[in-house]
């Protein structure tokens, strides 16, 4: 920190985070907290009043800056309520995209910050406390954020998301993601593990590590995510490891081993698809075919017997035909998927396949999703079905909705509630599932445990 950052360090301060789109931002969202404590910033549970107040978002899909602006036109009025003290940053991929325009948009924001500068934050509040003008950082810096990030400060709770790998390369025809978040970078391995054991001392007994592409992680050693995994494993106290977003592409026997021999790594992946169309699949540039997906999946639950697999799905890529989407209708009913995430769509500036060709009318796109929709809704009730009557440990987190209630995760992160007491919270118990929800399951502590 630099003297005139030091100087803002007079008071306590509250700073409020507001956190759209992935698990990536997520955790950024904790580390630009953690850089901000240092200046007397302590967490505030809302905007109002708060003296600082940090947007950070995402430009994944359709109207995403819409959808800032109505939030900054929000902002703006508590921003003025407190006679202008209130300090209005906003980060994540919009402001990497549109920056400027955001500062033309909306001039009362002071700060604009790309995923890229957020070890910048300090010296941009003091720089924007005495300059009285907005002050933007979208550049992509050559240094590297986590090497200028302090240690994370503020625990992460009991299942902690860990940034092993920033950016992405892919370049997917429909996808904004490489250019808000610049060039693919893996952290070392050394710095992986020492920030895993940290979170581990602090009370984390689950990491997931993420990254846009998390399988093509490389550390400095020569590793690959597998052996990474298995380094992790071996942490005393961390009991479960997960790993998201994966490429199709980058899945390799090292991580298929991993599967078959770590008891920590939940049997549960996600493993974005997009479509089962050959054709559209070379479209959207994925490099991958429908076939070569399938023995992905079938190689995983060979390793790892009851691997339940999740899934992203695109309707209506430009050129995508009835035929088309059928295919991808027919690779849903293949391969079975434990729960998914599916979209219409969506033509984002500066994107390759914006400008492309035969775009599907939105009505076109509206059937196709409702049609892969309650397939996938029958698939994830059949599979929650299908855990009745079974005993697997849940991770409990926190209380449920109701009173007396516990809730936490399966293996395959089905949210699951027991009547139990609350110091079972942050411990992995072995729990009988009784019920099926759609969306949920419910059980009883095993008798197991009751026992022991
Ligand atoms: N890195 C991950 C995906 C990140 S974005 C991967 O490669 O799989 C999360 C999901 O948003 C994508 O999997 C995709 O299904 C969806 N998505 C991304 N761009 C989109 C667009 N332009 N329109 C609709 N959905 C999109
Ligand atoms: Fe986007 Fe494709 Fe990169 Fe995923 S792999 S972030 S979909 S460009
Ligand atoms: Fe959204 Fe950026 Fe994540 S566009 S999905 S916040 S990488």
């Amino acid at each position: 920190m630099d003297a005139e950052a030091r100087d803002t360090a007079t008071s306590r301060k509250r700073l409020h985070v507001i956190t759209w789109g992935c698990q990536m931002n997520v955790y950024d969202s904790g580390r630009m907290a953690d850089v901000l404590a240092p200046l007397g910033y302590e967490p505030a549970a809302s905007p109002e009043g708060a003296d600082m107040v940090i947007l950070n978002t995402c430009h994944i899909r359709d109207k995403a800056a819409e959808k800032v602006f109505s939030e900054l036109g929000r902002l703006r009025r508590m921003k003025e309520a407190s006679d202008g003290r209130m300090i209005l940053a906003v980060a994540g991929c919009v402001a990497q995209a549109e920056g400027a325009e955001i500062l033309a948009r909306a001039p009362f924001v002071d700060i604009v910050l790309g995923p890229q500068t957020y070890h910048k934050l300090p010296e941009m509040v003091a720089r924007a406390s005495r300059a009285g003008g907005a002050v933007i950082e979208t550049d992509f810096p050559a240094e590297d954020k986590f090497d200028h990030l302090p240690d994370a400060a503020a625990p992460q709770g009991i299942a902690a998301f860990l940034t092993i790998q920033e950016g992405c390369d892919k370049f997917c025809s429909f996808c904004v993601v490489p250019y808000t978040r610049g060039a693919e970078q893996s952290r070392s391995a050394a710095a992986v593990i020492a920030e895993a054991r940290r979170l581990v001392a602090q009370g984390s007994v689950e990491i997931s590590l993420l990254g846009q592409n998390v399988n093509a992680w490389h550390g400095t050693e020569g590793w690959g995510l597998g052996r990474l995994l298995r380094a992790m494993a071996e942490i005393p106290g961390l009991k479960r490891l997960r790993y998201t977003t994966s490429h199709p592409r980058d899945m390799d026997d090292e991580l298929y081993a991993a599967h078959r021999d770590l008891p920590a790594l939940m049997p549960f992946l996600h493993l974005p698809v997009q479509s089962g169309s050959d054709r559209i699949l070379a479209a959207m540039n994925r490099k991958h075919t429908a076939d070569e997906f399938r023995a992905i999946a079938r190689k995983l639950r060979e390793a790892r017997p009851d691997m339940a697999l999740s899934s992203d799905f695109i309707v209506g890529h430009p050129g995508e035909t009835e035929a088309d989407f059928e295919a991808t209708m027919q690779l849903v009913r293949d391969v079975t998927f434990a729960m998914a995430y599916s979209f219409k769509y969506s033509q984002r500036p500066g994107t390759p396949a914006a400008g492309a060709p035969m775009q599907v009318p939105e009505a076109e796109k509206d059937r196709r999703l409702q049609a892969l929709q309650a397939l996938l809704r029958d698939q994830q009730a059949a599979f929650n079905r299908s855990c009745v009557g079974l005993t697997f440990p849940v991770l409990f987190t926190g209380t449920g909705r109701h009173p007396g209630q516990i809730a936490g995760r399966s293996p395959y992160l089905q949210p699951v509630h027991v009547v139990g007491p609350v110091d079972l919270i942050g411990s992995e118990v072995p729990v009988t599932i009784v019920a099926a929800h759609p969306n949920s399951l419910a059980g009883t502590i095993s008798q197991e445990r009751r026992s022991a």
